[in-house]
């Protein structure tokens, strides 16, 4: 199995490479943003509670978080799991490391793209036109960049404990990054075999 966490600033790419990766290595794909997009959409309970925080930009409490795995994480994942998104804290941590020993498994690797504010901000205003995402303007991307800075990044420091984080250059053609991506894998997997 391959499980491997897309991490990284708003903007940085995980949507877009996740669809590039799970095409390819026959991943089941779980983004915690578009669950809770869809929860919104079905005005479930929990979407109207997710709604007002990631309107203003804020993270949604880890115990909405762990419902949303519950509802929407099955137990037949052939080849592995992509994470989007996910986990976002310290306690998220914990809860993806639980459902993978649940499932007699761990984390294969953790990929942070990493880009500059400034760029993820162009990116995600492009969107804007197009994504009808009620977080994608100006004042929310700041709130969702400090949110990263503050809570967020210290996910990494969690992971590079277990030696398991690989930053990618997330700057670039979507191209150049997916063979950044690729290279990563494909070493991982040389070395596993
Ligand atoms: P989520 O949906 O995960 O949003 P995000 O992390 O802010 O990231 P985005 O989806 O905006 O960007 P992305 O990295 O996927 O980039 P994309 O590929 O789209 O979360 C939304 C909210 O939900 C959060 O703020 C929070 O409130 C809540 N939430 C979600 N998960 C949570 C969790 N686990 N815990 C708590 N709260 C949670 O690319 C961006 C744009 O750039 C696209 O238009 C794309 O076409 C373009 N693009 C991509 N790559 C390139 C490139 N190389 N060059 C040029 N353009 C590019
Ligand atoms: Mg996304």
């Amino acid at each position: 199995m391959l499980n491997i966490a897309l991490f990284g600033p708003p903007g940085c790419g995980k949507g877009t490479q996740s669809k590039i990766l799970i095409e390819k290595f026959g991943l089941t794909y779980i983004s915690t943003g578009d669950l809770l997009r869809k929860e919104i959409a079905a005005q479930s309970n929990l979407g109207l509670a997710a709604k007002k925080i990631i309107d203003k930009g804020g993270l949604v409490d880890d115990d909405l978080i762990v419902k949303l795995i519950e509802k929407h994480v099955e137990n037949n994942h052939e080849h592995g799991i992509l994470f989007d998104g996910f986990p976002r804290t310290h306690v998220q941590c914990y809860i993806l490391d639980g459902i993978l020993a649940d499932m007699g498994h761990s984390l294969t690797a953790m990929l942070s793209l990493e880009a500059p504010e400034d760029i993820l901000m162009t990116r995600m205003l492009e969107r804007a036109k197009i994504s009808g995402r009620s977080d994608d303007n100006e004042t929310v991307i700041k709130m969702r960049f400090k949110e990263y800075q503050e809570k967020t990044l210290p996910v990494v420091e969690f992971y590079q404990r277990q030696k398991k984080v690989h930053i990618i250059n997330g700057v670039g053609t979507i191209e150049e990054i997916s063979q950044r991506i690729d290279n990563v894998i494909n070493s991982l997997l040389i070395a596993r075999n």
